[in-house]
């Protein structure tokens, strides 16, 4: 069975961003793909945290994976932190990455301008050779994410190939998943800016956990344009071709047949349709997620999974070590 890995950071609360552009993708390929599933916490850190907040989000953010429906016999779900084998293999890219390709990532561009006045943790600067790390100690052969982590994907790609030129056949190369419709789901305030968990404002943010009502509300509130036709366009119409591209992905139906639904719809009907589906979604997921949250299934999962990982990515950075010349023959 072929494998997939990607992670989530518990730097907020989780969004319908990360629900569409993630989390569905992992429940849908769980049964295609032996599937690892971390907590990226060592990624988290790479901005200022709050230690009882990150202790808190980790938890919630072990349980929204099963509340949205990870079975844990299909999927490896533990604690990037607890595996040391992801910083150790993480050293070792960091040897072989270059200075320039580190300064063209636009996500350490944007995350770096923020804290300009704090400092900026030389964890950030690398942080994509870690994320490397994390797909490329379980020789994953796909990884499901959102647009904004694509780069990412594809520096993972470069170094392996790298590695592998220099010392023979080590790492496989990944590919990246990205689902159309759920690439980049936008805030609702401003349609121009990606829907994030780091948001100061979450008035244009969806979070899983938000209350249903609230939900309703944000979604009402979207802002559109003075047209009244529902097109896709992205350019001219960024706040309905958000609302499209929620509908559509949440619906598992195309844009097209989306704007065919709607094509006699205003803006307010096509608003109370998405919040419909939205609410409709998320309102299983989070009964079940209180389910979860005070139970002890989430240590047992992250138990089994630790067990699982630990000797895998032990034997791929012994494997590393060797091609190298690490440690003694
Ligand atoms: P993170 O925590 O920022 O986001 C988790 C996942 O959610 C996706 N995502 C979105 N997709 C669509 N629309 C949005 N508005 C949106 N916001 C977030 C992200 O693309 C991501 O897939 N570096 C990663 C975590 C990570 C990782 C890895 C992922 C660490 N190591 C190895 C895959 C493989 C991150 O910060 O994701």
């Amino acid at each position: 069975m072929k494998k997939l890995i990607s992670g989530i950071k518990p730097t907020g609360q989780l969004t319908l961003g990360n629900y569409i552009g993630a989390i569905k993708q992992f429940v849908k390929l769980q049964n295609e793909y032996e599937s690892f599933i971390f907590v990226a916490d060592l990624h988290a850190i790479t901005t200022p945290q709050n230690k009882k907040q990150l202790q808190k989000l980790i938890k919630e953010l072990v349980a929204l994976y099963l509340a949205c429906g990870l079975d844990s016999s299909k999927n490896t779900i533990y604690l990037q932190s607890e595996n040391p084998y992801h910083a150790h293999l993480s050293w070792v890219l960091n040897c072989h990455t270059y200075l320039g390709e580190l300064n063209r990532m636009t996500q350490f561009k944007d995350k770096a301008a923020k804290l300009k006045k704090e400092g900026i943790p030389a964890g950030l600067y690398t942080y994509p050779v870690l994320m490397a790390s994390d797909i490329l100690l379980y020789d994953a052969d796909v990884v499901p994410v959102g647009d904004d982590q694509k780069q990412h994907v594809e520096i993972t790609r470069r170094l392996a190939e790298r590695f592998n030129n220099k010392y023979g056949s080590t790492f496989k190369i990944p590919d990246v998943i990205i689902t159309s419709t759920g690439a980049r789901i936008k805030d609702l305030q401003d349609p121009t800016k990606k829907m994030d968990k780091s948001s100061v404002s979450d008035k244009g943010v969806i979070l899983m956990l938000d209350p249903i009502e609230s939900i309703k509300q944000k979604i009402r509130r979207a802002v559109t344009d003075n047209d009244s036709i529902i097109k896709f366009d992205e350019k001219n119409k960024p706040g309905i071709s958000n609302l499209i591209n929620i509908y559509a992905n949440l619906k598992d139906i195309s844009i097209k047949e989306t704007e065919e639904e709607f094509k006699k719809a205003n803006y307010g009907d096509f608003k109370e349709a998405v919040a419909n589906l939205v609410t409709e979604v998320l309102k299983p997921i989070q009964d079940k997620y209180h389910q979860i949250i005070n139970s002890n299934i989430i240590d047992d999962i992250l138990n089994q999974g630790i067990e699982k990982a630990l000797p895998l990515a032990k034997a791929k950075c012994e494997y590393v070590s060797k091609k190298i010349g690490l440690g003694r023959p």
